[in-house]
C-alpha cells in the first residue's frame, strides 16, 4: 500500500529529512499543501468540482456522512460504514483506511502522525466554513 512518508523520503534523502528543520523539507511552501498534493493525485478538493481522477471530491467533507459526495461510485463497505467525517474519524482513516473500513478502495496511508496533522490542518484552513459547520453540528 503506498504511503505518504515513503513518497516524501523518495523525494528527499532520509538524512535530509532527519537533519533539517521540518519546514526545509517543503521548499518554503505550506507543508500541509505540499502533503495534500498526494491526495490530489486521486481526489479533487474544490467546491462543485466533481470527482477527481480516482476518487470523490473532498470539498465539504467535514461533518458529512461517508460516501455521500455526488458523482462517485463508492464501495459498499464505505457506504455501509455510517461514518461521519470529523477530525477523529479522518485521523483514523488517514492512518489506515483499510483498518477503519475493511474493503475500502482507498489504497493510501499517512502513517506519520505529524504529517496527518498537517494534512488535516490544511483541509481545515482551506474550508473554514465547512469545518465550522461540522463542529457545530457535532457538539
Ligand atoms: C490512490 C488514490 C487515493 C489517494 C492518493 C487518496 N485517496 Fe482518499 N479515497 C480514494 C478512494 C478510491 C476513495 C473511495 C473509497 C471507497 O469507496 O471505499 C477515497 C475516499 C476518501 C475519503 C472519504 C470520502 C467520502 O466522501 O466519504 C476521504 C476523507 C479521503 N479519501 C481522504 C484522503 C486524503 C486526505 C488523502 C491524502 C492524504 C487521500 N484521501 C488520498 C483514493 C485515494
Amino acid at each position: 500500500m503506498p504511503r505518504l512518508a515513503i513518497a516524501l523520503i523518495a523525494a528527499a534523502t532520509a538524512s535530509f529529512v532527519h537533519a533539517t528543520a521540518p519546514e526545509a523539507q517543503y521548499f518554503g511552501m505550506d507543508p500541509g499543501e505540499v502533503l495534500f498534493g498526494e491526495c490530489r493525485d486521486c481526489h479533487n478538493f474544490a467546491e462543485g468540482a466533481g470527482p477527481g481522477r480516482k476518487a470523490p471530491n473532498l470539498w465539504g467533507v467535514y461533518g458529512r456522512t461517508a460516501a455521500t459526495a455526488p458523482g462517485w461510485d463508492y464501495t459498499p463497505e464505505l457506504r455501509a460504514s455510517g461514518i461521519v467525517w470529523t477530525e477523529t474519524t479522518m485521523e483514523k482513516w488517514l492512518r489506515n483506511p483499510g483498518a477503519l473500513v475493511p474493503g475500502t478502495k482507498m489504497d493510501f496511508q499517512v502513517p506519520n502522525e505529524e504529517q496527518r496533522e498537517l494534512v488535516l490542518e490544511y483541509m481545515r484552513n482551506a474550508d473554514p466554513a465547512g469545518y465550522m459547520r461540522a463542529i457545530q453540528g457535532l457538539k
